[in-house]
């Protein structure tokens, strides 16, 4: 987001004191943010906010703007366009092309994606005409994205709460980002499993999940349909992806088979459990004794059954090593039928619980790329480019 140029349009709405908070963080996120206050927008909200935040003017008129054609200028130097909140009105004025303020002028003149957050009373919301007027925008190539259920400032819970503000910038991030993965179904396994030995004991690792949490949502910034089959993790998923929550390492193999079978591209960054207690005790094991004995079975291979039953679709695995581990991992890779394996270096504490890693794609009989040493965020970007550059 650094040094995008947004154009923020607020309405006249109740969520117009949320639209600060955005601006707030947009320009956190190093973004340039222009904003227009419709008139009714201005009754909720003073301009001095947005223009203290932004450190930018803010325009509110066709016709007080210092230069004579202040809303063809304003679209041509954005990149996106954003309207939050979008009231009834405003979705109205859109489907129609009504041009009779600067924010619906400068919106009409648009020639860039242009994300709409409605937000609303239930029954302004739920009106046939609000709605038809969405399905328009909607199919005009408007993001729209949807108010919530929830608390309303009329002191009910109905539909038609503002979007929380991560899936707004999730949809500006989408926005400023090539679709490179439109229509493609990529399917991402993360985090740890956990076997039980005991009700309330398991075995497992120090996988937290933030590399696959990373992928799933740069594949979805990049427009692909993204399933994430997630073991337990204190990491919320990210918006616009679908998750399927799991324990054990059965329950990730009946996942990974039921949702990643017909994918087009498969990334398996869960660190399963690769053993688990034979016989768990169905009591809480008593702490008298001085030590015990537990035996280890092996848990199912979730990656070579996936990848025997891949069809068309590219898997990559995943290896954390600690040595030698690039000859280690393309022994793993083409044991299991896998196109491409990610090693992840974890000496020295790298990778685990940590925010950086290291990463090298491999593939083939020799294929090597050095993702290099970055955050997680970085690595999942640059191992998606790699993928989509190897399946050309
Ligand atoms: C107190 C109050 C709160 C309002 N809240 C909303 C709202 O949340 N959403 C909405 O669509 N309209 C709301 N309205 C109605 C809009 O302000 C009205 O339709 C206005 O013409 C919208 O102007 P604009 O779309 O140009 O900003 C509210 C009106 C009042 C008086």
């Amino acid at each position: 987001m650094k040094g995008a140029r947004i154009l923020l349009g607020v309405g006249g709405g109740i969520a117009a004191y949320k639209a600060a908070a955005l601006t707030s963080t947009l320009v956190q996120r190093g973004a340039v943010v222009d904003v227009i206050l419709t008139a009714e927008a201005e009754r909720f909200i003073s301009p001095l906010t947005f223009s203290s935040l932004t450190a930018r003017p803010v325009y509110t008129s066709l016709w007080d703007a210092p230069e004579r054609i202040p809303h063809i200028r304003l679209v041509r130097e954005a990149q996106v366009a954003l309207v939050v909140p979008a009231t009834a009105n405003l979705v109205a004025k859109l489907a129609l092309g009504l041009a009779d303020d600067l924010l619906t002028t400068a919106l009409l003149a648009a020639r860039i994606p242009l994300v709409v957050a409605p937000a609303m009373n239930e029954a302004m919301y739920e009106n046939a005409a609000t709605q038809e007027h969405l399905a328009t925008l909607r199919a005009r190539g408007f993001a729209i994205v949807d108010p919530e259920r929830g608390y309303l400032a009329e002191g009910e819970s109905g539909i038609g709460r503002l979007a929380p503000e991560e899936r707004l910038i999730a949809a500006v991030e989408r926005a400023l980002t090539p679709q490179t993965l439109a229509g493609t179904r990529v399917a991402i396994t993360a985090g740890p499993t956990r076997e039980a030995f005991d009700p309330v004991r398991f075995v497992s690792n120090a996988s937290t999940g933030a590399t696959g949490v990373a992928l799933a949502r740069e594949a979805a910034k990049r427009g692909a349909a993204v399933t994430l089959i997630l073991g337990p993790t204190l990491l919320a998923p990210p918006s616009g992806v679908s998750t399927v929550h799991v324990a054990t390492a059965q329950e990730m193999h009946d996942a990974v088979l039921a949702n990643a079978a017909g994918a087009d591209i498969v990334i398996a960054s869960a660190a399963v459990v690769d053993w688990r207690p034979g016989t768990p005790s169905p009591q809480k094991q008593k702490k008298g004794e001085r030590s015990i004995d537990v035996r280890l079975e092996a848990t199912p291979d979730v990656l070579a059954e996936l990848a025997a039953r891949k069809g068309k679709g590219f898997v990559v695995g995943f290896a954390a090593e600690t040595d030698d581990h690039e000859r280690s991992a393309r022994e793993k890779m083409q044991r299991k039928h896998l196109d491409a394996i990610a090693v992840n270096d974890v000496r020295d504490g790298r990778g685990f619980g940590t925010g950086e890693n290291a990463l090298v794609l491999l593939w083939g009989e020799s294929g090597r790329k050095d993702l290099g040493v970055a955050s997680k965020e970085t690595l999942a970007a640059r191992l998606l480019d790699a993928i989509e550059e190897l399946r050309k």
